[in-house]
């Protein structure tokens, strides 16, 4: 069975939810606490043990090339500075053995277009596609815990096919998501029978809904190109992977860790409050300033 060595990141929506703040800088490149949406997502593939980033941009997404390139007049007067651990923080966005490669997505037609971007890079082996604004921490991943990506890799080992990365969520919510339609709901990888992207509620499959991981078979490219516009009136990835029941074996992977929705405000603050109170250097002083504040 082949390896997951690859890992798509679409970073070319517009962030509109976001502005003012990202009328010139990418929404993916907003920091949680003190670091962008878009390292955290690219550090947990790494984790994972995959070693080529594929970004697929838009217009006004430069910042993030420049993120995970060299950096030699900040390294120059780092060094010059004896400032070694900051250096080592540059360093350590993009260790040496990481591959980045950046495709330009020509319009922003939808999730499932962005995808199907990275099929001359990706070829024809498994990958994953990971989308940063749902910030995902697995559980006790900082005390030397699983990430969420590597609990899915450990899925698709035990039982190859397509993975996705699934969450309960109030039947209220369906219409922001895609939802599965599962046999054996209770299990932890459960496989899929249906797949609709943001239902109402009313024809809702079930309450599972897909959080913004995926390991993908390349059978899902040639999908994707055969699906019309979907919901939104974009392409939608849902549909392509929804269209491969029956060909290929889609599971539904119950994770164990927690989601932030970073595309959205109340989300973006509540990841960065949590990941301030668990940072060891500013948490107490956090935790005092949210007590004085909450009276
Ligand atoms: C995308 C997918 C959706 C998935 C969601 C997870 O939607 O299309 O199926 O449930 O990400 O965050 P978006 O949030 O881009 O509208």
């Amino acid at each position: 069975m082949p390896e997951i060595n690859k890992a798509v990141f679409p970073v070319g929506g517009l962030g509109t939810r976001f502005l003012p703040a990202t009328k010139a800088i990418p929404k993916e490149m907003l920091p949680v606490v003190d670091k962008p949406l878009i390292q955290y997502a690219v550090e947990e593939a790494y984790a994972a043990g995959i070693r080529q980033m594929i970004f697929i941009t838009g217009r006004h997404k430069r910042a993030i090339g420049d993120h995970f390139d060299a950096a030699f007049e900040l390294e120059y007067e780092l060094e010059k500075g004896d400032k070694q651990e900051l250096l080592e923080l540059v360093h350590a966005i993009k260790p040496d053995d990481m591959a980045c490669n950046f495709i330009r997505q020509p319009r922003p037609l939808g999730l499932g277009h962005a995808v199907l971007c990275a099929e001359p890079v990706v070829g024809d082996e498994p990958f994953a596609v990971l989308l940063a604004d749902d910030l995902m921490l697995g559980r006790d991943q900082h005390q030397g815990g699983t990430t969420v990506l590597q609990q899915m890799v450990q899925a698709y080992a035990e039982r190859p096919g397509i993975v996705l990365a699934v969450q309960d969520v109030p039947r209220a919510e369906t219409r922001r998501y895609g939802v599965v339609d599962v046999r054996g709901v209770n299990e932890t990888a459960a496989e899929v029978f249906g797949m609709v992207e943001k239902p109402v509620p009313e024809v809702a499959p079930s309450t599972l809904a897909v959080a913004g991981r995926y390991i993908l078979t390349p059978g899902v490219f040639d999908s994707i190109r055969r699906q019309p516009r979907g919901a939104g009136g974009e392409i939608q990835l849902t549909d392509g992977i929804a269209a491969l029941i029956g060909t290929e074996k889609v599971y539904a992977f119950r994770y164990d860790g927690k989601r932030y929705d970073c595309g959205s405000k109340e989300g973006f603050l509540e990841a960065t409050i949590d990941l301030a109170l668990a940072d060891p250097k500013l948490g107490p002083a956090v935790r005092a300033h949210m007590m004085k504040a909450l009276g």
